[in-house]
């Protein structure tokens, strides 16, 4: 259990390719570092049902979570300290994920970047805006927000292209609690986390480093015969040795910046200046990250070698955190309904007679300092609730109106999960309700 004064902090590792070394400098050794901190509580997951949306290929998704795990394992994660686990062991999620489908509004998805980059590629090349656009990319948000909802992370480090998929989980969020919470809210929403520190390694060409531009170091890929051959394809300027070398424009100098301490640096830096020779540079450089890697390359090894080491890790990651999961999904289900049909007879909801308590609003201010109210069914669920207003008399005077209004014209359906209430041709506001009829009928027997 956390205590109060640790933070939680979660972050996914989609499983389609093999970390390289600027997977090991951008992500796995910061993360690997803040689990270290005593007021940390790292959550890391495999995100595999997410390669699946990039992958068809069932040979390297299982290759590639086997080697992720290894190589976070290796590079130093601890499973005692750290809860390691993989997504698709965590049934939990997948159907929180389709709860929060059921409440997210279909225009948030559209806005998404990942999406909309695909479309306006289809567009630039004459084809269907959809085209070859599955489900699984165009609600992956939703995927995502389940991951970091489901285990109430309060910071999620990760790429700036993923900020947006942030804000979307807070909204997600935001929206499940105000519809099913009941004053209580079932969800932290989270912080992103962008850490400017971290090192973004240029590849062979001097572009980042990405297995999309072809440019990649590996990390353990090839031992140490292929680190050595990579960092001897590192584009150089033309200066022979002896002629001074330029540090900061050098990506070599970047690279050995990445894995040195600041005098190692600065004695590198001196060396260039002075006239060093680029093979030897090469050589210097890779001899300083292989001081990194050769060992952490024995325990990949030997890891790789023994996968059911790995697997018996993970497992006891998912049973941890499981143990989060399973309760908090007990809560949903309740919440959204899922409840044991005993149960349900003993306490129908809506109707008076079969509850015995009458149905009622509750007004109440919202975390915006906006006035709401909702709607409750005797048993005390919750029916309809309102949009926000700024004044608590706009509120009351549509409270007053409600029960008198005939709903069977006035409530209507804005196509978004949503509900308009109408006045003629007006809006006079927005409500959200699961079942219009129930609110309809609940009125009803309210006004009469
Ligand atoms: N989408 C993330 C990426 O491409 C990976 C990911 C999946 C993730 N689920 C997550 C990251 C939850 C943080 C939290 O980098």
């Amino acid at each position: 259990m956390p205590s109060t004064m640790t933070t939680r902090v979660l972050t996914g590792i989609t499983t389609s390719g093999t970390p390289h070394l600027g997977n090991y400098a951008g992500a796995i050794r910061p993360s690997i570092e803040a689990s270290r901190r005593p007021d940390v509580d790292a959550f890391y997951f495999l995100a595999d049902y997410h390669a699946l949306i990039k992958c068809d290929d069932p040979l390297r998704v299982a290759r590639s979570r086997l080697e992720i795990a290894a190589t976070w394992l290796a590079a130093g994660l601890d499973p005692q300290r750290v809860t390691f686990y993989r997504q698709s062991d965590i049934p939990e999620i997948p159907e929180l994920c389709w709860m929060l489908t059921c409440v997210t509004p279909k225009g948030l998805m559209n806005r998404a970047h990942a999406y909309k980059a695909s479309v306006d590629q289809n567009v630039a090349r004459q084809a269907e805006p959809d085209d070859g656009i599955t489900m699984g990319l165009f609600s992956y948000p939703v995927l995502m927000a389940a991951d970091i909802l489901m285990f109430n992370a309060h910071k999620v480090p990760v790429g700036r292209d993923q900020i947006q998929h942030l804000e979307m989980t807070r909204d997600i969020a935001q929206r499940f609690n105000h519809l099913y919470g009941q004053g209580t809210d079932f969800f932290v929403l989270p912080d992103v986390q962008i850490d400017d520190e971290v090192a973004t390694l240029p590849g062979l060409d001097g572009r980042k480093m990405s297995k999309s531009y072809d440019n990649t170091i590996p990390l353990f890929e090839g031992g140490a015969k292929g680190l050595k051959s990579a960092i001897m394809r590192i584009v150089t300027d033309s200066r022979a040795p002896g002629e001074p070398k330029d540090a900061e424009s050098s990506h070599l100098f970047t690279l050995y910046r990445a894995f040195a301490t600041s005098d190692e640096s600065l004695a590198f830096r001196k060396e260039l200046e002075d006239g060093l020779g680029w093979g030897d540079a090469k050589q210097r450089l890779y001899e300083r990250i292989e001081r990194d890697l050769a060992p952490m390359r024995d325990l990949y090894a030997d890891l790789m070698a023994h996968p059911s080491r790995i697997e018996d890790i993970l497992q006891e990651g998912a049973r941890k955190a499981r143990a989060q999961s399973a309760p908090l999904i007990a809560r949903l289900r309740e919440a959204v309904g899922f409840r044991a049909v005993a149960g349900v007879q003993a306490q129908p909801s809506g109707s008076v007679a079969k509850s015995g308590k009458k149905p009622r609003f509750v007004s109440f201010r919202d975390d915006q300092g906006q006035f709401r109210f909702r709607l409750l069914a005797g048993n005390g669920d919750e029916l309809l609730l309102s949009s926000a207003f700024a004044e608590p008399k706009q509120a009351g005077v549509l409270m007053k109106a409600l029960p008198g209004m005939d709903l069977s014209v006035a409530l209507v359906s804005d196509g978004a999960g949503g509900y308009q209430v109408r006045d003629g041709d007006a809006v006079v506001a927005t409500v959200v309700c699961s079942d219009p009829d129930e609110v309809r009928q609940t009125l009803a027997e309210l006004a009469g």
